[in-house]
């Protein structure tokens, strides 16, 4: 087998969410509720039923959070904080943000005893500003900002169309048009080195292939930013695309301050609301040309097929500001979730030859040579998809999750209340070699079924979320995945280039 060609130069970087909490319901019995933060009444409370209060948690010091967070950057180290707090505090831990108290779980059978008992219409975490902006501007709330009866509607529409792995295979075609463009968009910039191989900032590489990615799906259009030259417009939105995620450190800022603080700090919040501005532009206007493309067809009495935005646009079960909002939404967290991902699969790649190229042999085995994979060929592919759940377990994108309790709960022994945000560690659960030995190495075998019965779900690794309130997108992310990697590696041996090379291993 002769391994042709080479990629790259690796220069990823770690990408950090804070995303609010998780929740659930609750433990049975019926209690008082009581206002978060209130340590004494719970006090009293628990004293009589045995267990522990919030204030016998031990966690952070108030100011030393503060200090941390908004001295010393602590937004982009938020999976390092946790791995260290979880380290000191153990598997459940309280921390204080200003008045905002955050109860983090840091175990992984506690992260599963809090999912699996969630109500109808879990809360993530307090979506405060992300409503103001919308009602500011008269916008409405998509799947992510969406609470109660306003989420439960948008997202059985949304469940039925793009959450079953046969309904996004249809899409197979879509995205492989667009890994054709990566692989000839490969060829271009290893033609532009000296060496004639290497790929330069494989980061915007799939950047570009993600947002390309997502438009093919989303709005059933293609903005050419694969293409040598961009056009004018679509470079525009890349800008403002960029722009949003780079302002997205900040735009948590703008959740966390105080809306009295805004005259004297104006900026965080002038950026929120300027980055959401690009977002929906860029989402209508797509959405818009889908729109008259249909109405001009039904004028003409032509029947009208297309993809998903289609569908949404002639059924109506949601009306066009809530097809705005959640288009712009799911562009929001599909583009830099799924390129982050590659940059470090192939990355991992790069560092582990011998993984390459057993996935590699996996894959010939499998496709030959020439064969273009489609979704159908990813039940076949066992090691690719591992590859990608290894991945997003050593890198998840979003280092943890969030849940506001519906209910009173019992946790570890601790008596939470209903209305406390809780934060699930899913770095820290990830890393940890109770739930995965070997936790630092990379060992895509490890999520291969050994036979019908084993199990290698784990809630130590819940990338995508779990339960209602899950990933709606994990299944188009995960294609987009699956097919650019296969076809990377069954064309490419991935390496890293010379200074990558001569880094120390991450892990
Ligand atoms: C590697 C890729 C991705 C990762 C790791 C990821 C991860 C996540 C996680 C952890 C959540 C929160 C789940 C929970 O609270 O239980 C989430 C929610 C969500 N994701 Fe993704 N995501 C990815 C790609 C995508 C894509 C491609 C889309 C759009 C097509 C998308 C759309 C959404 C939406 C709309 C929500 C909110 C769902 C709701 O609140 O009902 N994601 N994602």
């Amino acid at each position: 087998m002769s391994l042709q060609n080479k990629i790259v130069h690796l220069s990823c970087r770690r990408f950090v969410c804070n995303s609010g909490a998780l929740h659930k319901s609750a433990s049975s019995e019926a209690r008082t509720v009581l206002a978060v933060g209130d340590e004494t009444t719970q006090q009293s409370l628990v004293e009589n039923i045995q267990m522990k209060s919030l204030k016998e948690m031990p966690g952070p010091s108030a100011v030393g959070n503060l200090v941390e967070f908004f001295f010393r950057d602590g937004f982009s180290r938020i999976h390092e904080i946790q791995m260290e707090h979880s380290q000191k505090y153990g598997k459940i831990f309280k921390s204080r943000f200003g008045p905002q108290l955050v109860v983090s779980i840091a175990g992984r059978d506690l992260v599963a005893e809090v999912l699996r008992s969630e109500g109808v219409a879990p809360q993530r975490g307090n979506m405060e500003s992300w409503q103001e902006y919308r009602n500011l501007r008269g916008r409405s709330t998509g799947l992510i900002s969406a609470e109660g009866e306003d989420w439960l509607k948008m997202r059985s529409v949304l469940r039925q169309l793009i959450m079953r792995p046969k309904d996004v295979a249809q899409f197979s075609d879509d995205v492989n048009s667009v890994v054709v463009d990566m692989i000839k968009r490969v060829e271009t910039l290893r033609s532009q080195q000296p060496d004639g191989l290497t790929v330069l900032n494989i980061n915007d590489l799939f950047f570009k292939y993600a947002m390309e990615g997502m438009a093919a799906i989303l709005y059933e259009d293609r903005l050419g930013c694969l293409e040598n030259e961009i056009p004018q417009k679509s470079q525009d939105y890349i800008t403002a695309l960029h722009l949003m995620f780079s302002s997205f450190k900040m735009t948590m800022y703008a959740g966390a301050i105080p809306k009295w603080l805004r005259p004297i700090i104006p900026r965080p919040w002038e950026e929120f609301c300027s980055s959401w501005d690009g977002l929906f532009s860029f989402s209508q206007i797509h959405v818009d040309k889908r729109l008259e493309e249909i109405k001009e067809q039904m004028s003409k009495g032509e029947e009208v097929k297309g993809g998903l935005l289609t569908h949404m646009l002639v059924t109506r079960e949601m009306n066009l500001e809530e097809i705005y909002a959640n288009m712009t939404e799911m562009l929001l967290a599909g583009v830099d979730t799924t390129s982050f991902t590659l940059s470090w699969a192939t990355y991992l790649l790069a560092r582990n030859p011998k993984v390459q190229q057993q996935i590699y042999e996996e894959i010939i085995r499998t496709l030959g040579h020439g064969t273009v994979p489609t979704a159908d060929d990813v039940p076949n592919l066992p090691l690719v998809r591992g590859l990608v759940k290894e991945t997003l377990r050593l890198f998840p994108v979003l280092p943890g999750n969030g849940r506001v309790t519906q209910d009173d709960l019992v946790i570890g022994g601790y008596f939470i209340p209903k209305g406390t945000q809780l934060a699930l560690c899913h770095y820290s659960t990830s890393l940890d070699e109770e739930n995965f030995p070997g936790a630092e190495g990379f060992h895509p075998e490890r999520w291969i079924r050994k036979d019908a019965t084993d199990r290698v779900d784990n809630f130590g690794s819940i990338p995508f979320g779990y339960g209602i309130r899950s990933c709606i997108g994990r299944r188009i992310a995960e294609l987009e995945m699956h097919l650019a990697l296969t076809q990377l590696i069954q064309r490419y041996q991935i390496c890293p280039d010379a200074p990558t090379a001569y880094k120390p291993p991450v892990h």
